[in-house]
């Protein structure tokens, strides 16, 4: 089972991907948790290049390029494999990221970054995505907060793992409005592929949404 954890900045996605792993090893599930951009050695280090801030000058098609490249060598060398032997993989962010980000984002043609990702994972896709819903305002509120200084209000000192402020998140509100709404058309495209969560609530109230979600879908695995 292949679950992949998407959402807009500050939604509280990375703790969440975190906390449903730690849960599920727990209950000794065969399970393991990675990250896009990076994940292995070299997507790591193509995730320095993507998040330095004084890369300023990278243009969207090389973004795109970058996040395809860290995703080839993650799905090929860590996914497949871990899949192939019946290992759950949780993954904070996947393709979908690059179609909301990229495609919806900064408006690159969507067909293209199809195109694109389905060459960088030979196809991979995973069957089962949470999607934690935040308005954008509170997000990066959330995140601004967590940049300033350390954890404040409802994260109760569970900070996520990224949470430093970088080149992407610099960008405008309505880059970010837009990101959700890319959401929003990809869950209306495969409904059935997506669970959408109000992250607005507290931390345990969202995990146990989350888990209420994926545990009868284990209980159904060979
Ligand atoms: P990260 O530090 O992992 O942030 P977050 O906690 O929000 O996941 O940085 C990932 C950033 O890269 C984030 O702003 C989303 C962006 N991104 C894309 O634009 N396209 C992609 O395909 C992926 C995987 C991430």
């Amino acid at each position: 089972m292949f679950i992949t954890f998407e959402g807009s900045e500050g939604s509280g996605k990375t703790t969440q991907a975190r906390l449903l792993y730690e849960y599920l090893l727990g209950q000794e599930y065969p399970v393991v948790l990675t990250r896009e951009p990076g994940g292995t050695r070299i997507s790591d280090k193509v995730r320095e290049i993507l998040l330095d801030p004084s890369n300023t000058e990278i243009l969207p098609r090389t973004e795109i390029l970058l996040f395809s490249a860290s995703r080839a060598q993650l799905s090929d060398r860590f996914i497949r494999p871990h899949l192939q032997q019946n290992h759950i993989v949780i993954c904070d962010r996947y393709a979908d990221s690059t179609m909301a980000y990229q495609g919806f984002g900064r408006v690159l043609d969507l067909q293209t970054l199809r195109i694109i990702t389905d060459f960088a994972t030979g196809g991979l896709r995973p069957d089962l995505t949470i999607y934690l819903d935040l308005p954008v305002e509170a997000g990066l509120q959330r995140r601004r907060g967590l940049s300033a200084g350390g954890a404040t209000g409802r994260y109760g000192g569970q900070l996520p793992l990224f949470d430093k402020w970088d080149r992407l998140d610099a960008q405008e509100l309505d880059f970010h409005r837009r990101v959700q709404r890319g959401y929003e058309e990809l869950m209306k495209v495969e409904p059935e592929r997506w669970h959408k969560v109000d992250a607005g609530r507290s931390i345990e109230q969202v995990q146990d949404d989350i888990r209420s979600k994926v545990l009868p879908l284990l209980e159904d695995r060979p």
